[in-house]
Parts: structure tokens; C-alpha cells; sequence
């Protein structure tokens, strides 16, 4: 928040591991510098491959020199080293995991729904949902989450409702969501808690993936009555998530999306189609 560049220490003295920033546009990026600014150390971790394209590096320095660890989320003995490291690293057990991963195999390489080719489909669940089961069964079994911890997943809105384009994605959302609850069944005997944010369209690398994706952004921006949410405030929806401040809240798909997935139709969207908005019909 421009008014308060320092934070207000919501996440004093909290550790953690932050997956899934790839570039300043990554959610998790944000999310990161959020973190950061409220006074949390975290290890930031992604796949191997993205220590090739991603800038993490940078985003390293920019947090107060966050330790980097490449681990490929759908690979358990990379999730097994990775928070058996972040241990290492942070000196004790983590108070909070977030989860901002996502890749549609068939959606990226243009293969429609119908048509979906199901060694991708496979795929892309496995990274874009299951790899949360991988990643929360592998810090629970190296006892690298505190009682009282925060899980967290970021999720759309085509997880409950079709967006054309979004295609096997809204599958792995759906089962993203699905998992989150069954987790948060499990975690809450620890007091450990884990949400869904169900974010609105965002210009990243992934979101780019989505075919028609400025279209559905556009939508998005005239049908939400605060218009869409960006990264940056998503990523201070999230700490708060983080913080103590949230310790009751669990197993929930939480929508921060300026109000979007309340609407039907908007005046805005009426004047786009050829309507006339405040009359008698
Ligand atoms: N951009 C949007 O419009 C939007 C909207 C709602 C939710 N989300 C979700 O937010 C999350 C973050 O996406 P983003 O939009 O910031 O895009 P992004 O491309 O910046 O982030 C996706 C990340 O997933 C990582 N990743 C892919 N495969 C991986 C693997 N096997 N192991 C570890 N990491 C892997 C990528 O390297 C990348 O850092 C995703 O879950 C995405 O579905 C995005």
C-alpha cells in the first residue's frame, strides 16, 4: 500500500516458503514483497526450469536475501529437500506455506477441451492441484510446519462456473478447492489452517497462457463494481491470510476478485452490448 511502505509487522517473526513467483508480474512476487514488507523471512522456491527464465534471483536480494530453493512441485523427493532445507534455512519449523502454481498443458498448446490429449491433462492436474497435496504431505512428514500455521492456494473463479477458454484449468481449480477442504479437515486437529484466494484475472505468465485472456480480463473489469483486483493487492489480501489475524478462517475458497463473482450483468456490460441502461423497456 502506497500510504504505508513500512507494513504493519503482521507477520513479525513468521517463516515460511513462498512457491511460484517467476517474474515481477507473478502474484507470488507480490505476494513476496508483501510478506517482506510485513516482516516475514521466507525461502522462495520454484521449479528447477525457472532458474533458467525466472528472475527470482532479483526478488531474493529485494526481500532481505530470502535463500532460493528449486524444487519441481510434482517431484516429492524435490518437496522433501526443499523443506527439509527451508528448515535448515529459517531455523525451525514454518508458520506459513503458499501454494501459486499453475499450468494448463493442453491450454497452453491449444488443444480444446473436447480433444484434450490426457498424458497433459494428467499433467496439468498434477502441477496446478495435486502438487498442494505433495507439498503440504511433504512438510508435514519432515515436521517442518508449526501448529497454528497457514496454508495457502491461489484459485479462479472458473474452478465453479465455465469460462470458455479456461478449459482443463477450471478441472484442476475445482480439484484445487476440493483439496483444500480435505486437507483443512486434516490440518485443523494441528490448528493449522489452509484457503483458496480465488483471484481475479491477472496479467502474469500463466493468466497470458489462457487464450482470450484480454477478453475475459475486459469482462472481468466491467462486470466487477471495483473493477479487477491486481497483484498487488491480492498479495495484501494474503498476508492478512498469513497473519494470526485469520486464525479461524479454514478450508475456505475465499473470493478476492473486487466483487466479480456476486454479479450477473452490469450497467457497463448493458452500454457494451447495444443496451441503454436507466430507461423504461
Ligand atoms: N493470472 C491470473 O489471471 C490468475 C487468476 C487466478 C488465479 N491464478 C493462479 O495464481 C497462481 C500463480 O499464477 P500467476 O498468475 O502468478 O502466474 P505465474 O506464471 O507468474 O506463476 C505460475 C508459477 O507456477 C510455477 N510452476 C509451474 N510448474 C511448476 C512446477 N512443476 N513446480 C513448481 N512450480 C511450477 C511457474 O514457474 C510460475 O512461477 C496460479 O495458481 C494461477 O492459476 C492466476
Amino acid at each position: 500500500m502506497a500510504d504505508t511502505p513500512a507494513g504493519h509487522g503482521l507477520l513479525a517473526g513468521k517463516v515460511g516458503v513462498i512457491s511460484g513467483a517467476l517474474d515481477p508480474n507473478s502474484i507470488a512476487w507480490a505476494l513476496a514483497e508483501a510478506a517482506h514488507r510485513e516482516g516475514a523471512r521466507f525461502v522462495l522456491t520454484n521449479a528447477p526450469v525457472a532458474s533458467r527464465f525466472g528472475q527470482l534471483d532479483e526478488l531474493a536480494e529485494k526481500t532481505g536475501g530470502s535463500p532460493i530453493v528449486y524444487a519441481d512441485a510434482t517431484n516429492d523427493d524435490d518437496l522433501d529437500a526443499l523443506f527439509a532445507e527451508a528448515k535448515e534455512h529459517l531455523g525451525g519449523p514454518l508458520d506459513f506455506v503458499v501454494h501459486s502454481i499453475g499450468m494448463g498443458l493442453n491450454v497452453r498448446k491449444g488443444k480444446p477441451y473436447e480433444g484434450l490429449k490426457y498424458e497433459w491433462y494428467l499433467k496439468t492436474l498434477d502441477i496446478s492441484a495435486v502438487s498442494l497435496h505433495r507439498m503440504v504431505r511433504a512438510a508435514l512428514d519432515g515436521d517442518a510446519m508449526k501448529d497454528g500455521g497457514s496454508v495457502l492456494a491461489m484459485s479462479f473463479i472458473g474452478a465453479q462456473r465455465i469460462f470458455s477458454e479456461y478449459s482443463e484449468m477450471g478441472d484442476a481449480k475445482a480439484l484445487l478447492e476440493s483439496i483444500v477442504r480435505s486437507l483443512g479437515y486434516r490440518l485443523g486437529r494441528r490448528g493449522i489452517r489452509i484457503n483458496a484466494v480465488s483471484q481475479s484475472p491477472t496479467r502474469t505468465t500463466a493468466g497470458g497462457g489462457i487464450g482470450g485472456f484480454d477478453t475475459l480480463f475486459d469482462f472481468a473489469e466491467k462486470v466487477a463494481p471495483l473493477g479487477n483486483a491486481d497483484a498487488a493487492s491480492c498479495a495484501d489480501y494474503c498476508v492478512t491470510l498469513l497473519s494470526d489475524y485469520a486464525r479461524m478462517v479454514t478450508m475456505q475458497t475465499l473470493y478476492h476478485d473486487g466483487g466479480f463473482s456476486a454479479m450477473g450483468i452490469s450497467d457497463a456490460l448493458v452500454e457494451q452490448m447495444g443496451g441503454t441502461v436507466g430507461e423504461d423497456s
